[in-house]
């Protein structure tokens, strides 16, 4: 009887995985949450139209916008003195009224490019990646650099199988190395003799309030790229893309659409090959990249964090050969005696950092756990060194670096990102 009368609950392990799911869904949600108030912040400010003044006549001028159009509109006597053909008119959302004037857009750069002229970072400083490393060069190498493409051209005889140059998609956890295996190309490339830029820019930036400008945008971007030639154009935070795109309404769905086709325009085929432009996208959030512009990634390359002890240990010997290390610990390769590690290990190892994503699309699934990045690694002997030269101490020590790294795993000892 009272079999027939208990409830049909889930077995209790179901119930267990519900919960988890339903807590990283809490996490994401929370991420996302932040960024879109950032966001909100933004488009507060009013998502306007912008357009070249043609003509005054009065009280009215004739204003065309980036995408074409041309609307007369009316001036407001407080604008009257400033409306003229040298500087360009923000309209009103109904686009029937100007309400500020800003310089001409021509003349200035919305974007804050970073560009970088041979960047000094080379393969040999990108610890653990071996396998990553070897597929985005594979991808870019031959774009930029003339002996790996004439290489190629050797084994590739009919020239239309050369067309098939495609940008790449880095993900993984922040820190791990994504932005500098992307600076490392250029930087190797150039140490080989065929000088090489680095032009990065964020996505976010180029993500306009100014309707009808992220198209402009992102043409601007891609004409420096072929400016500087033979450049690497990093896209960092290539998520804001595909974000853009979700909170877009109306009037910014269509400029964020246009945005799109011009990054697919500009990525179309032979761009890379006949302008010596390696496009590598970044994210954290590769479940949130654009599917238009994943179906034109030709490689997606995830960039995991170190996950055994040895792997960190690699990497804390790496910076340690950078500093003065105090030689009763030190392996005199520059790096840790054993013993001396295991004690630093066994400080951070508690930490727990989970990284998932997922691209559906491309069959990718990452689930990875870990205890430190190696930006975390870099910054604590960093700060070891900056702290003993304080003190006026001749080399870092390891109750120094114990200390730091003590800090560290109590800081954050539990964290997690999802996509
Ligand atoms: N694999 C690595 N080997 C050696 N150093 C690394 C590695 N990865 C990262 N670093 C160090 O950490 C710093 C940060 O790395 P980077 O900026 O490339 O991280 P990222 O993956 O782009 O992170 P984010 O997702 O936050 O942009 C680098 O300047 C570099 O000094
Ligand atoms: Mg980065």
């Amino acid at each position: 009887m009272a079999e027939q009368n208990a409830p049909d609950y889930p077995p209790a392990l179901e119930l267990e995985k519900e919960l988890t799911r339903k807590e990283r869904q809490i996490e994401y949600l929370q991420t996302e949450l932040r960024r879109y108030h950032n966001l909100m912040e933004e488009l507060k400010q009013g998502m306007r139209p912008i357009g070249t003044i043609e003509e005054v006549k009065g009280e009215t001028a004739l204003v065309r916008l980036s995408g074409g159009q041309a609307f007369q509109v009316s001036v407001p006597p407080e604008l009257v003195d400033k409306v003229t053909p040298d500087v360009d008119a923000v309209l009103s959302p109904t686009k029937g009224v100007i309400v500020d004037v800003v310089e001409r857009i021509r003349e200035r750069s919305v974007l804050e490019y970073q560009v970088e002229k041979a960047p000094k970072v080379f393969y040999e400083d990108i610890i653990g990646l071996e396998k990553e490393m070897h597929n985005l060069r594979q991808t870019t190498e031959w774009i930029l650099d003339p002996d790996v493409r004439a290489r190629r051209e050797q084994i590739i005889r009919d020239p239309r199988m050369l067309e098939d140059a495609g940008s790449v998609l880095l993900f993984g956890p922040p820190g791990t190395g994504k932005t500098y295996m992307a600076k490392a190309v250029a930087g190797t490339i150039s140490k080989n003799g065929q000088a090489t830029s680095f032009l990065k820019i964020e996505s976010y930036e180029i993500v306009s309030k100014w309707l009808g400008e992220s198209a402009k945008n992102v043409k601007e971007v891609f004409k420096l790229a072929r400016e500087t030639a033979p450049t690497v154009l990093f896209i960092d935070e290539a998520d804001a893309i595909g974000r853009a795109r979700m909170e877009a309404t109306t009037d910014a769905g269509r400029d964020v659409q246009g945005m799109l086709n011009q990054i697919l325009t500009e990525l179309g085929e032979g761009f890379h090959v006949n302008r010596n432009v390696a496009v590598i996208f970044a994210t954290n959030y590769p479940s949130v990249i654009d599917r238009a512009l994943l179906d034109r990634i030709k490689r997606v390359i995830y960039v995991p964090p170190p996950k055994t002890k040895e792997g960190v240990k690699q990497l804390v010997d790496f910076y340690l050969s950078k500093v003065e290390l105090d030689p009763s610990v030190s392996n005199y390769q520059g790096g840790l005696i054993d013993e001396a590690f295991d004690e630093i290990w066994r400080t951070v190892r508690t930490r727990r950092q989970v990284y998932e994503a997922s691209i559906p699309e491309r069959g990718i699934m990452v689930r990875d756990q870990y205890v430190i990045t190696p930006r975390d690694v870099k910054n604590v002997v960093q700060e070891a060194a900056s702290e003993a030269s304080f003190v006026s101490e001749r080399y870092v020590t390891l109750d120094r670096l114990l200390n730091l790294f003590k800090n560290l795993a109590a800081e954050e000892r539990v964290s997690r990102v999802v996509s």
